[in-house]
């Protein structure tokens, strides 16, 4: 044992052989062996694992995974999907979490068990009382969560626990095709007529979970695809404005569209047709605000007569899709999901984050979002936004208090014997007044997602009231925007 003392004993048991006196002491030579076996085994251990991790990152990035549970056009669950693409999977979960900010406490009732609510838009804004007056609108409207909360928070508002709501309410709060196959016994048409026209509270009770996997995904391929017929039709409405004859969305539509169609299957303004309370999108004559209204008047469409002045006017809800179509964003090919599912790093994978939420929630989030595109610092970015949202806010007071005159104003005319011609067309330019105010403010990104034509419909409510002022003292300038005279009787 003593040769492998290094340095003491190694030259005296050279020196016996002298032959080997240059060469090295003989534990040397053995360590030199072992040196070269176990480095080169390091080596290789180090070049194959580089190697496998090299291949492993290329196929991280071409998002290979690994097949853990067998998907089919009948797996509901998102958790059993979850076990197959987990990091998506915890990002749809985390759409739980609310910012401090947003949260409002809520003691748990029998009617409402919720212990968070969002805030009350109606407190932030008692002009949106005053705009609905006769309608479930202004007894509860509360700002956006999370899509982790659709279900619930459909569930206990006010608007469905004090009122009859059709089935057709789910259509956008809960994943669908598990409700339609089931309602449908596998014929999901059938199914999704039969909810449609179902009582709300009936149909709730067959929802088991928000928007999931299966609503935007294809179980095979994991493609994007749209599940919802209201959207299916109204796109190839739209479409056929723009000259493209039966158009089929899962099949015709490029990747980069349907990265904004599966959130424009929710995120639009919509009615409920006939007796059916079938889902449609008013989209036959284009996605501008002027093109809704136009339909309205066409097929006579009426949401609620308003109970101060009479008039019968159209609610308007959520324009996100057809108002971002408008903006510069879109027509440079942008999607929904370049700012709210942007890209994010997962070790080397790159993944599309599940928790869908505003860009702007933090620093991260401006970076992953718009300095993509955008070669600037994230507080550049805020306060572009900032500006954007300021003016907006300032050019939104001036028409509401605009179109809140107007409402007042007809409001007193009904009892102070004027003339019932000149209410009439009153009343008229009441309804194109609160539908284009009510189209602003319920599109969801306070004038982000196309600023100067956000500003430019409050300019026709400032418009639209003042010539309703105008009609009830008899006096009718010259317009070029005058609204259809009479509006159409209420149809429900
Ligand atoms: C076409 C899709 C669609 C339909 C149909 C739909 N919603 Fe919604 N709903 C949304 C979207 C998108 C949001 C989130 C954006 C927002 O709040 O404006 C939302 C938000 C809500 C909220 C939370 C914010 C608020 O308004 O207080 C409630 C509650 C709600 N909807 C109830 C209903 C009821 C009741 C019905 C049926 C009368 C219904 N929804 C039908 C898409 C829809
Ligand atoms: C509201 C629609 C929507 C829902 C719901 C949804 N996804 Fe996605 N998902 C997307 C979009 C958009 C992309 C980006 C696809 C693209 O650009 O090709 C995507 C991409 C993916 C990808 C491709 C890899 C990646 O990260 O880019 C996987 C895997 C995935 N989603 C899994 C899931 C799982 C699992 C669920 C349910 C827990 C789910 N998705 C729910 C819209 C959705
Ligand atoms: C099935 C209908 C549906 C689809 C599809 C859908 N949403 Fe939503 N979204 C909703 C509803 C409903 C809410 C409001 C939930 C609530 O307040 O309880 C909402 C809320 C949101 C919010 C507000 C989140 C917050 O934290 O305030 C954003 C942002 C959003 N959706 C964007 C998107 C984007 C982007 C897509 C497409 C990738 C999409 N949504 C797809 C129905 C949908
Ligand atoms: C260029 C980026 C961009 C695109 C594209 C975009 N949005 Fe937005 N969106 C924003 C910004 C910025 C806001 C304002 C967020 C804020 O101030 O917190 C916003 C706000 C929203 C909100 C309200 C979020 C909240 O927290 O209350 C919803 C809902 C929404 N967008 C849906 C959509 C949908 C649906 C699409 C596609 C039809 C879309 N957005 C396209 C950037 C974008
Ligand atoms: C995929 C690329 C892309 C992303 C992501 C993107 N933008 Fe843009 N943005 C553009 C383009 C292109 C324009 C138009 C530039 C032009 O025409 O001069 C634009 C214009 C703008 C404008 C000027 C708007 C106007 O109406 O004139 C603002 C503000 C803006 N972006 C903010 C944002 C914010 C905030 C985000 C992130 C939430 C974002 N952008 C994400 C590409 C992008």
């Amino acid at each position: 044992m003593r040769d492998n003392e290094p340095g003491t004993q190694g030259s005296t048991h050279e020196s016996t052989h002298g032959a080997e006196v240059t060469l090295r002491p003989r534990w040397r030579r053995r360590g030199l062996v072992w040196a070269f076996l176990v480095g080169g085994a390091l080596v290789t251990f180090v070049i194959a694992t580089l190697l496998v991790s090299i291949v492993q990152r290329k196929a991280e990035d071409q998002s290979t995974f690994v097949k853990v549970a067998d998907l089919s056009e009948t797996t509901f669950d998102p958790s059993v999907w979850g076990r197959n693409f987990p990091p998506e999977y915890e990002g749809w979960k985390a759409t739980e979490q609310m910012e401090p900010g947003d949260q409002v406490a809520h003691t748990p009732t029998a009617q409402d068990p919720r212990t968070t609510v969002s805030q009350q838009k109606l407190e932030k804004d008692p002009r949106l009382v005053t705009m609905w007056q006769g309608y479930a609108f202004s007894i509860d409207y509360r700002e956006p969560r999370g899509h982790y909360y659709m279900l619930i928070d459909q569930r206990y508002t006010r608007r469905t626990l004090e009122r009859p709501q059709p089935g057709a309410c789910l259509n956008c709060h809960a994943s669908l095709p598990e409700i339609t196959t089931k309602l449908g016994n596998g014929d999901q048409a059938a199914g999704w007529a039969a909810m449609n026209k179902m009582p709300f509270k009936e149909a709730t009770t067959l929802a088991t979970h928000p928007v999931g996997c299966i609503d935007c995904h294809d179980p095979k391929s994991m493609a994007l695809r749209v599940t919802r017929p209201a959207f299916i039709a109204g796109i190839a409405e739209y479409k056929a404005t723009q000259g493209i004859k039966n158009y089929d969305v899962n099949k015709q539509a490029t990747v980069q569209e349907m990265r904004s169609f599966v959130c424009a299957q929710c995120h639009v303004e919509y009615y409920f047709k006939g007796q059916e309370k079938t889902l449609t999108f008013p989209w036959e004559r284009g996605l501008t605000v002027d093109d809704a209204l136009a339909y309205y008047d066409k097929v006579g469409w009426t949401d609620f007569t308003h109970k101060l002045t009479g008039a019968r006017v159209i609610k308007a809800q959520h324009p996100d899709f057809e108002t971002y179509s408008q903006g510069v964003h879109a027509k440079a090919g942008v999607t929904c999901a370049d700012c709210h599912m942007s890209y994010k790093r997962e070790g080397a994978m790159k993944i599309t984050d599940h928790q869908v939420r505003s860009p702007m929630t933090s620093d991260v989030t401006i970076n992953q979002s718009c300095l993509t595109c955008h070669h600037t610092t994230e507080a550049d970015m805020r306060e572009r936004v900032t500006t954007i949202h300021d003016r907006y806010e300032h050019a939104k007071n001036v028409s509401f208090d605009a179109l809140t005159a107007l409402i007042t104003d007809i409001q007193k005319a009904t009892t102070s014997g004027t003339p019932a011609d000149r209410i009439a067309k009153a009343q008229a330019y009441q309804r194109k007044g609160q539908f284009f105010m009510d189209y602003v403010v319920s599109e969801n990104s306070r004038g982000f997602h196309a600023p100067q034509y956000t500003l430019r419909v409050l300019n026709d409510v400032t418009d639209a009231s003042r010539l309703g002022q105008l009609a009830l003292l008899g006096i009718e300038p010259t317009t070029t925007t005058k609204p259809a005279l009479q509006p159409p009787a209420p149809t429900s």
